[in-house]
């Protein structure tokens, strides 16, 4: 019998916090809140609690909280869309939308008196926005083109649906799981190309023969921090897609109940696995799964390189494809939402699907509809043919909203790769990624060219500048990159980047 009870040290503020009253316990309590207003609320449930139904106090624009969603897979319908397009739409200049790298959605300017009835609205048609923030399992990813892509070995909607059903209870909210050290990513591939990150998950499925069966390999404890980046190591383990679901279950339990919970800075799956090793921590997972985990098969099926989805492709469904759009940044308002949703009805069979890359497709779009389809003006806005630089930037929110912020980040980026693009020709693709903070959210590790937004001394000054990152490179082989440079202002980041291209990526000077 192996022991995985370990004894409890000094509890930091927020395990205090949850322990003195659960995060879910909010949700009884948001028409109490809608009516006494949020400057009368208790600090912690406005700040910390709310999260747990998916609720953001944003202190860069008080009263006006960001609402983060669950979309598993990615997946939404027209419907869903529209819903969120009238929800932002009665936010009028305030109301913006952020495609997130978790394929998720989220909305801002959002006010707290409106979240009862959002929520009624939500339920209605099948969307939930609980247990997103906080410590808690993030929106769990798939393939963006599960069930569509022909070269796809495993369709992972059904399993993506059904771990969220399980840690959430079917969207109701589940107490089982709300009280993590911390919080935790899951990812499901069911493609060649990795299009998840597996890497980054501190749960990653992605798909592998064993014996002539289809299944899958299982990575543990990717995860990124201001202190510490890991990429996810093997578990050891092959399982067929009927044990996805326990098997994230027993491992949420085994962190749940094992994780170290003293310092918030190690708290994450993988310091449990560093104290523990591998083998003891797959010991613990067999054993409470209450049956052999199978060990890994010799080899995965992940030996393409990433696809970015943009543009028409065609699906494994005859005559039909898919269309992926490119949305700067992620970024879109209610009347492009409501656009989207009229396109994906009159051109596909209404489904909308998002990507890590912060982008949007529109699938099952017969051949005969296609050239009406690209004819649409919502595709001037959101191209089928980017610039190259332009067509693979990410970027997190940045100080616009997010109060960590050291830069402002959506905006920058989009200026800067539009005059790089201007001046340069370049043939391969450059994934460029920003984020605002050390936080890490917009991902620079798994960036060609990744900027961290940090302050800079310059002539006396304190100014906005960016640490440089190279080298991370996702699909297949997947490995992080690192900083290379530290502390460029952000206005002096143009000649800089030229020449980076130009010296590593090809680029040349257009005349
Ligand atoms: C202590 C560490 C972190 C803090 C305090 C933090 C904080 C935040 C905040 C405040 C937001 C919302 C900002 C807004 O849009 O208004 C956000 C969003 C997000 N963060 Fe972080 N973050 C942390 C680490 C990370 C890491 C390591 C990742 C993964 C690489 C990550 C991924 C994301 C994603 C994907 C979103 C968009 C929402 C979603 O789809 O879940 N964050 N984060
Ligand atoms: S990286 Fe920093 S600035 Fe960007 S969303 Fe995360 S916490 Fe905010």
């Amino acid at each position: 019998m192996i022991s995985a009870a370990k004894p409890e040290t000094s509890l930091n503020k927020f395990e205090k916090f949850k322990a003195e009253k659960d995060g879910l316990a909010i949700k009884e309590q948001l028409e109490h809140f809608a009516q006494i207003g949020w400057e009368a609320m208790d600090k912690t449930d406005l700040e910390h609690r709310l999260k747990w139904m998916g609720v953001f106090y944003r202190p860069v624009t008080p009263g006006k909280f960001m609402l983060r969603l669950r979309m598993p897979s990615g997946i939404l319908t027209s419907t869903q869309m529209r819903v969120l397009a009238e929800v932002l739409q009665r936010h009028g200049e305030d109301g913006s939308g952020d495609i997130t790298t978790r394929q998720n959605i989220q909305l801002r300017g959002i006010r707290l008196e409106d979240v009862p009835d959002i929520f009624q609205r939500f339920q209605k048609v099948g969307l939930t926005s609980v247990q997103s923030g906080m410590d808690n399992v993030r929106n769990i990813t798939g393939s963006p083109v599960t069930g569509i892509d022909a070269d796809e070995l495993i369709d992972t909607r059904e399993l993506v649906q059904q771990v969220q059903d399980m840690i959430t209870n079917s969207g109701e909210g589940n107490p089982e799981f709300t009280n993590l050290p911390r919080k935790f990513n899951i990812a499901i591939e069911g493609g060649r190309d990795n299009s998840i990150h597996a890497e980054i998950n501190d749960i990653a499925f992605v798909p592998a023969y064993k014996e002539g069966q289809i299944g899958f390999n299982v990575v543990v404890g990717g995860f990124f921090s201001a202190k510490r980046c890991e990429a996810a190591i093997p578990l050891n383990a092959w399982v067929t897609p009927d044990d996805v679901v326990d098997l994230c279950r027993v491992i949420l339990e085994v962190y749940r109940d094992n994780g170290l919970r003293a310092n918030r800075q190690k708290a994450r799956l993988m310091w449990l696995i560093d104290e523990w090793g591998v083998e003891k921590f797959r010991a613990v997972v067999q054993e409470q799964l209450g049956r052999t985990l199978q060990s890994a098969a010799e080899k995965d099926e992940i030996d393409w390189e990433k696809r970015d989805h943009i543009g028409v492709h065609r699906q494994k469904q005859s005559g039909l494809n898919f269309v992926g759009l490119h949305i700067p940044t992620g970024r879109f308002y209610a009347q492009d939402m409501f656009d989207l949703a009229r396109v994906a009805e009159v051109y596909g069979n209404g489904e909308i699907r998002l990507t890590v890359e912060q982008n949007v497709i529109i699938p099952h779009i017969p051949d005969s509809r296609l050239e009406a389809f690209l004819a649409e003006p919502l595709l001037e806005r959101f191209s089928i043919e980017p610039q190259p630089l332009e067509r693979s930037l990410v970027s997190c929110t940045g100080a616009q909203f997010c109060n960590f912020a050291l830069i402002e980040t959506k905006n920058r980026a989009i200026d800067l790769v539009k005059e790089l693009d201007e001046s340069l020709t370049i043939t391969q693709p450059v994934r460029i990624h920003w984020t605002g903070c050390p936080n890490s959210c917009g991902q620079p590790q798994v960036a060609d060219i990744g900027l961290m937004g940090t302050k800079v001394r310059k002539d006396g000054k304190t100014v906005e500048g960016v640490d440089l990152y190279m080298g991370g490179k996702v699909g297949k082989d997947a490995h992080l990159g690192t900083c290379v440079q530290k502390g460029i202002a952000c206005e002096d980041l143009k000649p800089v980047l030229q020449q980076l291209l130009i010296e590593n990526f090809g680029a040349k000077l257009r005349p």
